[in-house]
């Protein structure tokens, strides 16, 4: 979340007090104070926002804390760990009126606002079929608790699948779930050793993950059949035995397919199919520019960009762009695939 000039960062909280103490330099004013318990943070009566970028699990509680403490939260993606957590966060939200938005930034990248205006103006016609991906064939994190199921409630699927399900249903502007089914796969994060790991290049420079504690999953896949008949493959992966990544230098990507044309994002530009002159043709729109770009820099536009949207927001000059109940339903589909890969069955939405 990137500094606004309309607002001060006037207080920061971690466990690791270190943590907190280099935040509040880098980002707050002179003064900012620094918390080890949040729940001393929150007590201040001066604060009328609050970030929560702590692992997912924690999530619900802080953020549902924040809101009874009478303040607005924007939490880092996934909204949380569980869909009955998400949902809690939307009753505590209704509950206390205070605005909740979600960390779902790759909606600013510039290629993924370019494809919402091409489809907005109307290039696709019925979109029926979409891809949502970002499937590394090597690319586990090596740092915080990403590979601690306990923390994070989950592995590739929760932490970036979660960006490509949340650009496609925004795309798509299809909320309407019918029914789930998925596979999450637990194999080569355990397997792999230092030795067998290959390559891992999460942000450009090798590194090797601790095989032993990785207790999350390393691939998962998920169908989700919308309400109108649409369906969406979900694609996540950290480390899977193929050729090449699915998905544009570490970002998410999608490919959508509707009545009167196509798009993608697999380039890092917007690839749009369509028939011209009763030939199929391809019209590229955009430039490839930042995050699509190697090493994995997203470089700090979509987090200007979200920082100004939420600040606009809290001086009740605008709309949140990431709803609350957009970020509840990709949860709920994460949860889902979790949920039908432990069972084997599809699981209905109401
Ligand atoms: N929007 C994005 O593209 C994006 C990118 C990276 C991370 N994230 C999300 O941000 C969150 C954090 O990720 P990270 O990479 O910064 O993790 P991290 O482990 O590096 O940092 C998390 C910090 O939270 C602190 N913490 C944990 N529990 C706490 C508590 N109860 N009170 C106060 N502090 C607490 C930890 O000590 C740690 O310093 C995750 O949910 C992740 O999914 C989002």
């Amino acid at each position: 979340m990137a500094q606004e000039e309309a607002v001060e960062l006037v207080a920061f909280c971690d466990l690791i007090p270190e943590r907190a103490e280099e935040a509040a330099k880098k980002y707050g004013t002179p003064d900012a104070k620094v918390y080890t318990d949040y729940h001393e943070l929150l007590a201040d009566p001066e604060i009328y926002a609050v970030h929560v970028l702590t692992p997912n699990v924690s999530h619900c509680q802080i953020s549902c804390d924040a809101m009874r403490a009478g303040k607005h939260v924007l939490c880092e993606k996934p909204m949380a760990a569980t869909k009955e957590d998400a949902k809690k966060m939307l009753e505590v939200r209704d509950e206390t009126g205070m605005m909740l938005t979600i960390g779902y930034q790759y909606r600013h990248f510039p290629v993924n606002a370019t494809a919402k205006k091409v489809i907005e103006d109307g290039w696709l016609g019925d979109i029926y079929y979409g891809e949502a991906s970002l499937l590394r064939r090597r690319g586990v994190p090596t740092w915080g608790v990403f590979i601690d199921k306990e923390k994070q409630g989950g592995g590739p699927l929760i932490d970036i699948g979660t960006h490509a399900l949340d650009l496609t249903l925004w795309m798509m502007n299809n909320y309407e779930v019918d029914y789930v089914v998925g596979t999450s796969f637990e194999k080569l994060g355990r397997l792999l050793d230092a030795e067998t790991q290959g390559q891992n290049n999460y942000r450009g420079e090798p590194d090797v993950w601790n095989h032993e504690s990785y207790d999350v999953e390393d691939s998962a896949f998920g169908m989700i059949k919308m309400k109108n008949g649409a369906v969406i493959n979900l694609r996540a992966s950290w480390a899977l035995n193929m050729a090449e990544d699915a998905g544009c230098n570490g970002q998410a990507t999608v490919n959508l397919c509707g009545t009167k044309g196509g798009l993608d994002t697999i380039t890092g530009v917007v690839r749009l199919n369509h028939v011209v002159a009763r030939q199929t043709a391809i019209t590229t729109v955009g430039k490839k520019i930042a995050p699509f770009i190697p090493g994995f820099s997203a470089g700090s536009a979509p987090r200007s960009k979200e920082a100004e949207i939420w600040t606009k927001a809290l001086a009740g000059e605008g709309d949140l762009f990431v709803t609350a109940d957009q970020a509840y339903v990709v949860t709920r589909i994460l949860d889902a695939i979790y949920e039908s890969s432990r069972t084997g069955k599809p699981v209905f939405f109401d």
